[in-house]
């Protein structure tokens, strides 16, 4: 009786024989039986029938770390001096709850040992393609699958050259071949080797085929007197950017939308040296820009005089006086949204001193104020480029919903944010806030009560209030 060795088979024939016994998650030499069977013997109904490979895998699940089931990490351990920092790397892992499978090439085994990986991830290490072993109870091609993300640290020169070409001729490459989940390369090799054009050229390829990667950082080789660009990321560094590949993507209601946003309170000068203010903190304006940010818009900020970073992401205008406010605004329309969170001076001084004014025996200089101009009432009434979502505030020490609707009236906005900034709420300056959202509609103007909440929640459930509103109008 002849006998078959899947091992001699052609590469495509291997190929094709790994995937539909992954697939049908059967080891090859079963899926080869049923195959064998399925042409000699009538269809036996209690076997499981074989399905045809879809064109495309499903997406998997992201389990988050802590989560009823595990993240899961298929970690292969290339060949490379660096292979012994993969070791505290699965640690890493663990740390953060997330299941380590360890898959090593044959030359990672000379660097760090299948028993020292075994032990720190607490599972078995697969090295072997045709190992018999692993074919019953796992599978190679299972190895690829049966997973959330594949890592690859260390990824030597010869690592990714294989990728890059699709070879399979071993366990690392063949799991790496079949792979339907996210690659995370962590390259670390001579600097000699990563600046060649041919690492370069692979570097590059993978790069467009959707491989990510990490590093290599910069720093001394385990060569001596060799230095450059070329060492491993460092354990932590992987297992951070694992966690946040593991993460489900972030919802982006707001993408490609523009919103606008002034914030903070504005200096009116008095003379080159003193100005009038109020006591704005401009956080909750900068907790719905950072809000909006992360939904996907791009925030345009405008500021008055703030002790805040300018949010990640947001392109931020820095003013002064109300008029340099709504004159930036101006400059950034056309916007989608338009959120009016700042503190404007309603006057400002109409005789401003061009030089500091001094003490004198005369009687105290008088203060002459003029009218500034209402920001939001001029946005709000433009015929064109008005905003279609445009949003006041309305900070009030007493009648709070009366004199917001009153507001509301006057200024010619869609919506008001209503909050009471009397001194006993410590809502100016302080990290928590109470607000009213008024609409209308035909039927009038409808008030929802929020429950006290940080700024930071008041700006992320106005912003997805925004979305909602926004998002059905599209
Ligand atoms: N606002 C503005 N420009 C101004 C004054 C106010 O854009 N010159 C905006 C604020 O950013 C806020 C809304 O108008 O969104 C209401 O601001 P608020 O200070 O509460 O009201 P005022 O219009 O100033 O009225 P009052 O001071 O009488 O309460």
């Amino acid at each position: 009786m002849a006998s078959l060795t899947i091992r001699k088979l052609d590469d495509s024939l291997k190929t094709y024989l790994r995937l539909r016994s992954a697939q049908n998650g059967r080891s090859v030499e079963e899926e080869v039986r049923v195959i064998l069977r399925a042409l000699t013997e009538p269809a036996d109904p209690s076997e499981p029938p074989s399905t045809p490979l879809p064109a495309t895998l499903p997406e998997p699940l992201v389990p988050q770390p802590g989560s009823a089931r595990e993240a899961r990490v298929t970690l292969i351990i290339g060949g490379g001096i660096a292979a012994y920092k993969s070791l505290d790397l699965i640690r890493r892992l663990k740390e953060r709850h997330i299941h380590v499978r360890c898959v090593m090439t044959k030359a990672a085994t000379q660097f760090v040992t299948e028993l020292a990986a075994s032990a720190l991830s607490g599972d078995r290490v697969f090295t072997d393609l045709f190992d018999a072993r692993s074919e019953f109870d796992v599978g190679h091609i299972r190895l690829a699958r049966d997973c959330d993300l594949i890592v690859v640290a260390p990824a030597t020169a010869d690592l990714m050259a294989k990728m890059a070409q699709g070879h399979a001729d071993d366990l690392a490459s063949a799991i790496l071949l079949a792979a339907s989940r996210p690659i995370l390369l962590a390259p670390a090799m001579n600097p000699m080797m990563w600046s060649n054009p041919a690492t370069r050229r692979n570097a590059a390829t993978l790069q467009r085929d959707g491989v990510h990667m990490i590093g290599p950082n910069a720093g001394e080789m385990a060569e001596k007197g060799e230095a450059g660009v070329g060492r491993m990321a460092e354990p932590t560094e992987i297992a951070e950017a694992v966690v946040a590949m593991l993460k489900p993507p972030v919802p982006r209601p707001l993408a490609g939308r523009r919103v606008l946003i002034t914030a903070g309170p504005t200096h009116e000068p008095i003379d080159p040296v003193r100005y009038i203010a109020n006591r704005s903190s401009g956080k909750q304006g900068f907790a719905i820009a950072a809000a909006a940010q992360a939904a996907g818009a791009d925030v345009r900020l405008i500021t008055g005089p703030v002790e805040l970073a300018d949010p990640k992401g947001v392109r931020v205008t820095h003013v002064e006086s109300a008029r340099q406010m709504l004159e930036a605004v101006e400059a950034e329309l056309p916007a989608d949204v338009a959120i009016f969170a700042a503190a404007v001076a309603d006057w400002r001084v109409a005789n401003e001193g061009g030089q500091k004014l001094k003490k004198t025996d005369k009687a105290i200089p008088p203060l002459q104020l003029v009218e500034n101009p209402d920001i939001l009432a001029t946005i709000s009434k433009l015929k064109e480029k008005r905003p279609d979502l445009v949003i006041g505030f309305a900070a009030e020490t007493e009648h709070l919903i009366d004199n917001a609707k009153a507001k509301f009236a006057r200024k010619g906005c869609d919506w008001i944010v209503a909050n009471d900034v009397s001194p006993a709420t410590g809502v100016m300056g302080g990290d928590r806030n109470t607000v009213h959202l008024l609409t209308k509609d035909a039927d009038g103007v409808h008030v929802a009560s929020w429950p006290i909440m940080t700024k930071d929640e008041v700006a992320t459930a106005l912003v997805a209030e925004i979305a909602r509103t926004v998002g059905q109008s599209a």
